[in-house]
């Protein structure tokens, strides 16, 4: 039998539902705070990542689905969206005024990993992106966006986990001290650590190897090594996070896997994920539209598991339901007829109503109905054309009504009428 790819999975039913809830949770927040949508190419340049993210993390070295096209060209199946979408805004020159660039993003990613429970080789992201405000302002508020939409999907024992990482000019003295702190204890390391740094110290802090993470204990904190500005703006956000009351403890090994951070870093983590529990994170990224070659450009953002979210949002509030539109059910072939024209006008009013057309006998519809979660039946059989009239069966109660047909999308759309047995599209 043929199977899916491993590590990548068919979304449908009840774990479907709930993408979906958790996508509309965030497009109506992102509506909200006036945050414009892009979509940008599955494939890009591999260029485009190793510039980025970095040549020395494990998204680049390990985890890209890269491959030459036929025209020999190394392509690879993004492993992430920041780095896609600076390049897009470059190549489409749509940065360097001083209007402020509010983007968000829906969409795939693949990343070859070993697989793990909430690890998939394509995932989900939610991402939002903000281009061309340097303040911490801009960072609370995008935070504020990100806890909205959590808080909207019903969570709410949610911590953010936050560092500053510095900027390229602080960090050099930073890594003195962390080298040599790191060489009085160097046989305690494993070998990517020894690789990791030279090449990238704070890879080191990251490394997900127990005995390494013992090791650093003590290790000297980045954030006693922030040059003046980089310590006043770490000092705001975490004034302007106390005071919107967005919860945060400070994590000073927090560095994150991608290269391109300067300052703010974070995640949020939900014990609800077991080992792989990082819900989310971002960061602030303001050298990078340069390094890919556009105007220097501010900019911070951050990107969802929409994978690991949508497994929250169920455990915080149970299997989403389908919530089936109404099922019309015609008996008899000159019904079947009437039905379809009735239908067709309802669909035209914006009412949803879902049309039988298998020409079952009633004593099959109705368990197939219950099995398929209707909550209201409408029966239309050659008495009720006769009197004009449906007979609507609410299939939970079991409860029978008669309708007058014009009755009909006035009474499916009644806002007193219980959720499950409501049918108007929102
Ligand atoms: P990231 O931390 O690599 O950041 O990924 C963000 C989130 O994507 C993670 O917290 C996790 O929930 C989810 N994720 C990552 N890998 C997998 C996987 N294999 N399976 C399931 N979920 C996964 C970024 O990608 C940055 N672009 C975020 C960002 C945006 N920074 C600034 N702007």
């Amino acid at each position: 039998m043929a199977q899916s790819v491993k590590g990548m999975r068919d979304l449908y039913g009840s774990e479907l539902r709930a993408f979906r809830l958790v996508e509309d949770t965030a497009r109506a927040a992102f509506a909200r705070h006036g945050y414009e949508e892009i979509r940008t190419p599955i494939l890009e340049y591999a260029e485009v990542f190793k510039r980025s993210v970095g040549e020395s993390s494990d998204i680049v070295n390990k985890a890209m689905y890269a491959f030459k096209d036929r025209g020999d060209r190394e392509v690879v199946m993004r492993p992430e969206n920041t780095a896609a979408v600076v390049r897009a805004l470059i190549e489409h020159k749509l940065l360097g005024s001083s209007d402020p660039r509010l983007l968000f993003y829906i969409g795939p990613m693949f990343r070859y990993e070993r697989m793990q429970a909430g690890r998939y080789r394509q995932f989900w992201q939610i991402g939002a992106e903000t281009f061309g405000i340097g303040s911490p302002e801009s960072e609370a508020e995008s935070l504020l966006l990100l806890f909205e939409i959590l808080k909207g999907l019903g969570l709410t024992q949610l911590k953010l986990s936050l560092n500053s990482v510095g900027t390229p000019e602080s960090r050099p003295a930073f890594y003195t001290a962390f080298r040599a702190f790191f060489q009085e204890r160097e046989a305690r390391f494993c070998e990517d650590c020894h690789r990791r740094i030279g090449e990238n110290p704070l890879r080191v802090l990251d490394c997900k190897n127990e005995k390494c993470q013992a090791a650093l204990e003590g290790h000297p904190v980045i954030t006693d090594y922030l040059d003046d500005s980089s310590r006043a703006h770490h000092a705001r956000l975490k004034e302007l996070l106390a005071a919107l009351a967005i919860p945060f403890e400070e994590n000073p090994r927090l560095v994150r896997g991608l290269d391109y951070y300067t300052r703010t870093a974070f995640e949020v983590l939900s014990s609800d994920l077991g080992a792989q529990s990082a819900l989310l994170g971002g960061g602030r990224y303001d050298g990078l539209v340069k390094q890919l070659g556009g105007p220097d450009t501010p900019a911070f953002g951050w990107a969802i598991g929409l994978d690991r979210l949508a497994t929250v949002t169920q455990q915080v509030r149970g299997e989403v339901p389908a919530n089936p539109p109404a099922l019309l059910v015609p008996l008899g072939a000159t019904a079947a007829m009437e039905a379809m024209k009735l239908v067709q006008q309802w669909w035209d009013q914006g009412l949803a109503v879902q049309l039988d057309t298998r020409g079952l006998a009633l004593k099959k519809v109705l368990p197939s109905a219950d099995r398929l979660g209707i909550g209201t039946v409408l029966l239309l059989g050659e008495g009720e054309l006769a009197e004009g009239i449906i007979t609507a069966k609410h299939l939970a109660t079991g409860e029978q009504e008669t309708w007058k047909l014009g009755e009909v999308p006035a009474k499916l759309a009644c806002p007193e009428m219980p959720l499950h047995a409501r049918h108007v599209r929102e």
